[in-house]
């Protein structure tokens, strides 16, 4: 699909319709790009589900939400921290008992630049626990849902894709050897989005009912380096918000927005800003690079993935 299909200024929420009876999960929604989502699809007449790792923030994400949109938006919050995955099972299993339907889960949370090498509480380097090993049980364990409700799987990447290894460093996942903190985060996001497509590949064999879409933000102005990145990070990052290369965290919420609603997206497609560098401008399609869909790198990564969480996907 060409970026003309939204005309010159790409997808915005004028195209949005109601979006009532319509129930929408998002992983670490009460700030940034998320929390823009949240809001766009609840001024829509949709229901959310945050799925957040912070009580305190998130109800008072809620709050602020409850008084610019009203008390009656359906706006809620199951506790998941994606840095434990004991936590994401007991989340999926409260989203399971509580939350009948869901027309997307939009995998939106993350960590990036950390300065030094963290651990997960499972052990994994942070970034691909948080990122990729957390959002990939996530995924496995709604699955089944997601399908009954004939919904979709958004998964929030990054340009940063692209910089970094440009592959998957199998002989050391925890980067015991040479880590790095913008590397660290580009090979995460590169897991998500290598994860993401070989999804739908499987889904397709199977003859499953569920479509998976990529997209990335763009630069956007979140908390993201603000929360993890290091001190030169982050001032550089304040720094370049201040100027038209980098667009609001509003904008950086169309692209998975957009996945979670738009009819006849391009499963195989990649999303998100189409201007300068494809940090902001009209959102449609972006190039992909073809080592994201290499297939040996993809299944590898999702054997690994299944051992590493403990669970196998039915697929
Ligand atoms: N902003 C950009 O320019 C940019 C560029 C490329 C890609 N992205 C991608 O855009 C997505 C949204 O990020 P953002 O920019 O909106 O960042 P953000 O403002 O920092 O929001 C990230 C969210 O993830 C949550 N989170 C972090 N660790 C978590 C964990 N262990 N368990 C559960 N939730 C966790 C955060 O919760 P807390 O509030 O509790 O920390 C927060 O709600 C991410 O996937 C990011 O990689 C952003």
């Amino acid at each position: 699909m060409e970026n003309k299909e939204f005309g010159k200024n790409g997808w915005t929420p004028k195209r949005l319709e109601s979006l009532e009876g319509k129930t929408y999960l998002i992983t670490g929604a009460n700030t940034g790009a998320g929390f823009e989502a949240t809001r766009i699809l609840l001024t829509k007449g949709a229901g959310v589900v945050m799925l957040n790792r912070n009580e305190t923030k998130s109800n008072k994400a809620i709050e602020k939400l409850r008084e610019e949109l009203g008390s009656g938006v359906s706006v809620s919050f199951i506790k998941m921290d994606l840095a434990n995955l004991a936590s994401v099972r007991s989340a999926a299993e409260k989203v399971i008992k509580t939350v009948p339907r869901v027309d997307a889960l939009m995998c939106n949370a993350a960590i990036a630049q950390v300065p030094k090498q963290k651990r997960t509480v499972d052990g994994f380097e942070s970034h691909l626990g948080v990122n990729h090993f957390g959002h990939f049980l996530l995924v496995n364990l709604l699955f089944d849902r997601i399908e009954k409700s004939s919904g979709r799987i958004v998964v929030v990447g990054s340009e940063g894709y692209k910089m970094g290894l440009k592959t998957i460093q199998f002989e050391d996942m925890n980067w015991d050897k040479n880590y790095h903190p913008m590397n660290t985060y580009c090979h995460s996001k590169l897991a998500q989005m290598m994860f993401a497509y070989d999804l739908q590949r499987r889904i397709d064999a199977a003859q499953k009912d569920v479509k998976v879409y990529v997209c990335h933000p763009g630069a956007s102005a979140t908390s993201l380096i603000n929360n993890s990145g290091g001190l030169r990070d982050r001032i550089i990052f304040r720094l370049m918000a201040m100027t038209p290369l980098v667009q609001s965290a509003e904008k950086g919420a169309y692209p998975e927005v957009m996945c979670a609603t738009e009819d006849h997206l391009d499963p195989t497609a990649y999303y998100g800003p189409t201007g300068r560098m494809n940090w902001t401008g009209p959102v449609g399609v972006c190039e992909l690079k073809p080592f994201v869909i290499d297939q040996d790198v993809a299944s590898k990564l999702w054997t690994v993935s299944e051992n590493q969480t403990g669970q196998k996907f039915q697929l």
